[in-house]
């Protein structure tokens, strides 16, 4: 019988694996017997992400690059090819938002920093995009290979203060649609390239604007709830198993979609 889901000795790449769900991502793969390349920008904490990972198996290795960096990123890359001979799948984890590039309560939109809006687009679509044209030529030869990409339910509704964040992932939905195509279409069948759109899952970089100290929600983090039918944050392990699906031969007519992981907050307008 064909283990449509088994995914045990595949290769995968995760970019942001340092982080709160490209690093659990990552941790629950090697977990089911895949070999990972954990990929970050700060040599200690590849340090500390690869000690744990090597506690699950001997199957991992550690990239320091920024995901901006393309001969960081050649240098990963022939790393990967030398230890592990292939590349099944890149995971393009590495992404979120800038305090700089968020339109404070107090703020209008007249006061954006450019800068800081040029940098959140960099980050994530950039960050996106040159890690999957750096990992996704092993695609070529193999004629098989993956790429997850991360969305966000800000890509297709407004969003409120986070304009850069916003048009970067509104164009990782493009990049998406656009990367499936031109792959299927050169390379065949066996490369496929989707995304996961999280809703609001507690993370390094939004805790403090959707908790309080004492855990009760911020007013912010009670507009999402109000939005959000589970009336809840995701757990970071409620987005491993799309990702495994993704990656997975259970989903090998798959290409070009957006897997929402939400509670409900893109199917409901909030009354
Ligand atoms: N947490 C959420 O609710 C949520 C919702 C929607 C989308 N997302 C997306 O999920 C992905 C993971 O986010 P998270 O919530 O785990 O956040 P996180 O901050 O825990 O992880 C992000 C990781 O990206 C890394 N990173 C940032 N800039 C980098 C760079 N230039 N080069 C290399 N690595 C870099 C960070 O070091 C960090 O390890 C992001 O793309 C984020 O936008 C998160």
């Amino acid at each position: 019988m064909k283990e449509l889901f088994n995914i045990s000795g595949k290769v995968f790449v995760v970019t942001g694996s340092t982080g709160v769900l490209a690093g659990g991502t990552a941790r629950y793969l090697q977990e089911q017997g895949a070999k990972v390349a954990y990929l970050g920008r700060n040599q200690a904490k590849v340090d500390a992400v690869l000690e744990e990972a090597g506690k699950i198996s001997e199957h991992c290795l550690g990239v320091t690059t920024d995901v901006l960096d393309e001969d960081g990123l050649n240098r990963g890359y022939e790393k990967v090819m030398n230890e592990f001979g292939r590349v099944d799948a890149l995971i393009n984890g590495a992404g979120g938002n800038m305090p700089g590039a968020t339109i404070g309560p107090d703020k209008e939109i007249f006061d954006l920093n450019i800068d800081d809006y040029s940098q959140v687009m960099d980050l994530n679509l950039k960050g996106t995009v040159l890690p999957t044209l750096t990992f996704a030529k092993a695609f070529k030869a193999q004629g098989t290979g993956s790429v997850i990409n991360f969305s966000s339910m800000s890509s297709g509704q407004a969003l409120t203060r986070v304009l850069g964040y916003s048009n970067a992932k509104a164009a990782i939905d493009n990049f998406t649609r656009w990367m499936a195509t031109e792959m299927a279409l050169k390379y065949g069948d066996g490369v496929r390239v989707n995304a996961v759109a999280p809703g609001f899952f507690i993370s390094n970089q939004n805790r403090a604007l959707l908790l309080n100290e004492d855990g009760s929600f911020t007013e912010r983090g009670q507009q999402v709830i109000n939005k959000t039918p589970f009336r809840r944050f995701g757990e970071q392990e409620e987005i491993y198993g799309t990702i495994h699906y993704l990656l997975s031969d259970a989903a090998s007519f798959v290409t070009g979609t957006v897997a929402a992981v939400d509670g409900g907050f893109s199917s409901f307008c909030g009354v």
